[in-house]
């Protein structure tokens, strides 16, 4: 046991070329430990993300916080209290307003880890995976950037592939990077390579909503792979194209469409496609669309629930089968542990996710492997910020022989 020596804030910099939060954590004992801030940019309203930043002002507001409202508050305070802490920290103000998840999650994920250390664990292990993890996570990589992190609204924001049918976490990463050097060959070819998006995907020069299934779909067989091995899935993010209860310009259907005739068209591409995951089909708003939905596939919630555990409770029923679980959506590890327990609950599935404008750090994967995820999204293989989550869930499952 040791208590806390001091608490810093300083601005490192995420994958967008954007500062962001990271805090390091002293124990009494010398032990340090420092974590980053991730940060989505088509954020839920349900979120507590408070930092849409595009000029970094909020950075420097969230470190005056840690340094001002958090470091007193916690200095002193034993690190084995982290749960409590993470209570502290969703109970104070800084000039009369609550504080925002890029100063309560990295706070709270670093002194969870110094706390780990502390017992000579990592944070995986604290958390109590290590011993259980008998199957591996699904991954679902983002191998097509469309939307606001494609830059190109008539695409959707993700179409992502699910090696499902890989019998060990590395076999089901081979098969990726054999499937993501094909697509990009392929998309050479037909001249529809236009670059990478913000989560690695490929941006592709086409307007056609269904050209990234045909080509994924192509350059899965190039693999020698079929979607017996191979799925697909979709962010939707429909949130972003809901106004006054309408759809406005949802990829693949132009103009104003209600949300039965958003049903049809993605049961279509469902029918037409191997398509087994499909996040955010409607806004988070539009509950009687997320219920009245009967595709058979992993349907999941991101800017729904928000990680959150009350509105997964309230929202819950029918609406999806699955939940993302972004820590700074909702604030602080022990928020998160509690809508993770609730997702077990409802007999959910979890998705561990990473934020389009994200840094390095791999607490997530730690996360992921602690709680045994169902599935993760970390986006593509090829962007630093990316492959060191996946390299992280390489290394732990290569020791597990998974
Ligand atoms: P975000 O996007 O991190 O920009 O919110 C990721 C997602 O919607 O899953
Ligand atoms: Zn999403």
């Amino acid at each position: 046991m040791s208590s806390i020596r001091s608490l810093s804030a300083y601005s490192v910099l995420s994958s967008n070329g954007m500062p962001t939060v990271e805090v390091k954590i002293t124990l009494q004992s010398g032990i340090t430990a420092h974590a980053a801030a991730p940060k989505g940019q088509s954020c839920g309203k349900f979120e507590k993300t408070e930092h849409r930043d595009q000029d970094g002002l909020r950075v420097s507001e969230a470190l005056r916080m840690c340094e001002f409202t958090v470091a007193p508050a916690f200095i002193g305070r034993d690190s084995a209290d982290h749960l409590d802490l993470d209570k502290t920290l969703m109970s104070l103000a800084h000039d009369g307003k609550p504080l925002p998840s890029n100063v309560t999650l990295p706070v709270s994920i670093a002194l969870a880890i110094a706390h780990s250390k502390e017992i000579g664990q990592d944070l995986s292990h604290y958390i109590g995976g290590i011993s259980q993890h008998a199957t591996i996570p699904i991954p679902c990589i983002n191998m097509i950037n469309g939307g606001i992190h494609g830059n190109n609204q008539s695409l959707l924001q993700e179409y992502l592939i699910l090696p499902h049918g890989a019998s060990s976490f590395s076999e089901a990463i081979s098969w990726a990077v054999t499937i993501c050097h094909n697509l990009k060959l392929n998309l050479k070819k037909k001249g529809l390579l236009a670059g990478v998006g913000d989560e690695g995907g490929f941006v592709l020069a086409t307007d056609s909503v269904t050209a990234p299934f045909d080509i994924l779909l192509e350059s899965i067989h190039t693999s020698g792979l079929s979607d017996a091995h191979v799925s697909l899935g979709i962010d939707c993010a429909a949130s972003g194209y809901y106004h006054k209860h309408m759809y406005v310009d949802y990829p693949g259907l132009p103009g104003e469409k209600q949300s039965a005739e958003v049903s049809t068209f993605l049961k279509n591409l469902a029918q037409t496609y191997p398509i087994t995951y499909i996040e955010d089909p409607f806004s988070e708003e539009d509950l009687n669309a997320w219920a009245s939905f009967d595709v058979e596939a992993h349907i999941i919630g991101d800017d729904l629930f928000a990680t959150n555990a009350k509105r997964l409770n309230n929202v819950s029923h029918q609406a999806a089968n699955g939940i993302m679980i972004k820590p700074n959506q909702v604030g602080t590890l022990s928020d998160t542990m509690q809508t993770i327990m609730q997702a077990r609950l409802l007999g959910y599935n979890t998705v561990f996710a990473h934020r389009s404008a994200d840094t390095e750090d791999t607490w997530i994967s730690e996360l992921a492997i602690g709680f045994q995820a169902d599935m993760i999204k970390f986006g593509n293989i090829i962007r630093g910020e990316r492959t060191a989550k996946y390299n992280a869930l390489l290394r732990f499952f290569r020791i597990k022989n998974l």
